[in-house]
């Protein structure tokens, strides 16, 4: 539990912590390419642990090295067939990263192996990796389509395949099955959602093809690649939105992923009327990076849905935070997806608003904020979800009275240092 106050202004300079997506997928796509590669500024969340953990327990060769704030991995691998039977079952955690990517590559595996999570993750949708995997020729027992996950040793076929929901981790683990199988793939989106396995394996020699929503993919080893994370624009996101709506909020934000697929949160909070400058625009691992600066903005209420959504997923709980303080309604719709994340978000975020007096409606799959309204403290509850422990912690900072938040420990999964950031960004003089 913590206690949060409001702060007299709010800001200064900051490097936000290491891509999560990224950081998952440079371990797991390195740990099956063919050769020695090192990664720089790894993700120290807990997820991304998580990954290393499992990859450690397949036998896989990773050195770890631990930095300020991050970790530094030398990764040696024999290629697509390097993994070994692990002795005991593995265990994701709280990562639905690791468990849809790992998927895919424990499916094409010579030996059977058990996939499972916390209470959070074995409840959460895997039909729609175990219907394509399924498909492939993989041979894969469920409990009732949630983990724990058990694979059975097969031979997997590429196939064509049109994807329900717009999902990277669906994407990345069809992608990951295919290096492994017989025969190409052609995945169908129904939006675009972000590409960094897409950009990572064409960095490491893969026969990828990608045109609009088509993605082409075939079987094959990949080489491996020396790496450096940017940083998370997910978590960016939250002091974004802090120092657009604390009244003396400034902040400069360093070394910033911006791939398009993820800045949906820019985009949303430009148009809101949000002064946001984005700055030393530069390439970093195959991927656009930038500072950004963020200063106090009076926000209006705006409409969002539709493509966008895949581009923000992670950010929803922040934007809501935003919309409170914003002139006129906000509508988000499009978003189910929300509802199957580490809790239901739609549902948190609304307990959240409710407990602090604040007009909304909630949909099936959205929710409309009413605005030009202001937070009270109180007593709220992070469902154990990093995303929303971190979001109701921005509202603190602008709160008319105390903020209290039970399990905000649960940040650690993305951002360890967030209470220490939060802390060191709040100015009282
Ligand atoms: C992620 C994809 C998104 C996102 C998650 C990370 C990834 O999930 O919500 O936090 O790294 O591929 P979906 O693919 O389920 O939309």
């Amino acid at each position: 539990m913590i206690k949060l106050n409001a702060s007299l202004s709010f800001g200064g300079e900051l490097e936000v912590p290491s891509d999560k997506s990224i950081s998952h997928r440079s371990a797991l796509l390195n740990s099956i390419a063919t050769g020695k590669s090192k990664i720089l500024n790894y993700s120290d969340g807990e997820d991304c642990i998580s990954t290393l953990s499992v990859l450690k327990e397949l036998g896989a060769n990773i050195n770890l090295i631990a930095k300020e704030n991050s970790y530094e991995l030398e990764i040696e691998s024999k290629g697509l067939d390097s993994f070994t039977k692990p002795k005991n079952n593995l265990y994701a955690g709280n990562s639905g990263t690791t468990t849809r990517l790992l998927s895919g590559i424990l499916s094409f595996c010579n030996f059977d192996s058990i996939l499972l999570g916390d209470n959070s993750l074995n409840s959460r949708p895997m039909k729609r990796i175990i219907d394509p995997l399924v498909m492939m020729g993989a041979d894969i027992k469920s409990n009732n389509n949630c983990a724990p996950l058990e694979f059975r040793q097969s031979s997997l076929n590429g196939i064509s395949y049109n994807m329900g929901v717009a999902s990277a981790q669906v994407k990345s683990c069809i992608i990951l099955a295919t290096l492994g199988a017989n025969s190409k793939s052609v995945i169908t989106q129904p939006a675009l959602s972000r590409d960094h396995t897409e950009r990572m394996l064409i960095s490491m020699g893969a026969d990828i093809q990608i045109n609009k929503n088509e993605i082409i993919i075939y079987p094959g080893e990949i080489n491996p690649i020396d790496i450096e994370i940017p940083g998370d624009i997910s978590s960016a996101a939250f002091w974004i939105v802090a120092a657009l709506i604390h009244p003396k909020g400034n902040i400069i934000l360093r070394n910033v992923g911006i791939n398009p697929l993820r800045t949906g949160i820019l985009d949303v909070l430009i148009k809101m009327g949000g002064k946001i400058e984005i700055f030393n625009e530069r390439e970093v691992a195959n991927e656009p990076v930038a500072d950004i600066k963020v200063i106090h903005s009076e926000l209006n209420g705006i409409e969002i849905n539709g493509d966008v959504i895949p581009k923000l997923i992670d950010e929803i709980p922040i934007i809501i935070i935003a919309s409170v303080v914003a002139k006129g309604p906000t509508i988000i719709n499009d978003a189910s997806e929300l509802r199957v994340k580490e809790t239901d978000r739609l549902f948190a975020m609304s307990e959240f608003l409710r407990g602090s007096n604040i007009k909304h409606d909630l949909f099936d799959d959205g929710i409309e904020i009413y605005g030009n309204s202001n937070f009270s403290g109180g007593n709220f509850d992070s469902f154990n979800d990093h995303r929303i422990a971190m979001s109701i912690a921005i509202s603190s900072l602008i709160s008319d009275k105390e903020t209290i938040i039970n399990n905000h420990e649960a940040a650690s999964v993305s951002y360890k240092q967030f209470w220490n950031h939060l802390e060191s960004l709040k100015v009282d003089n």
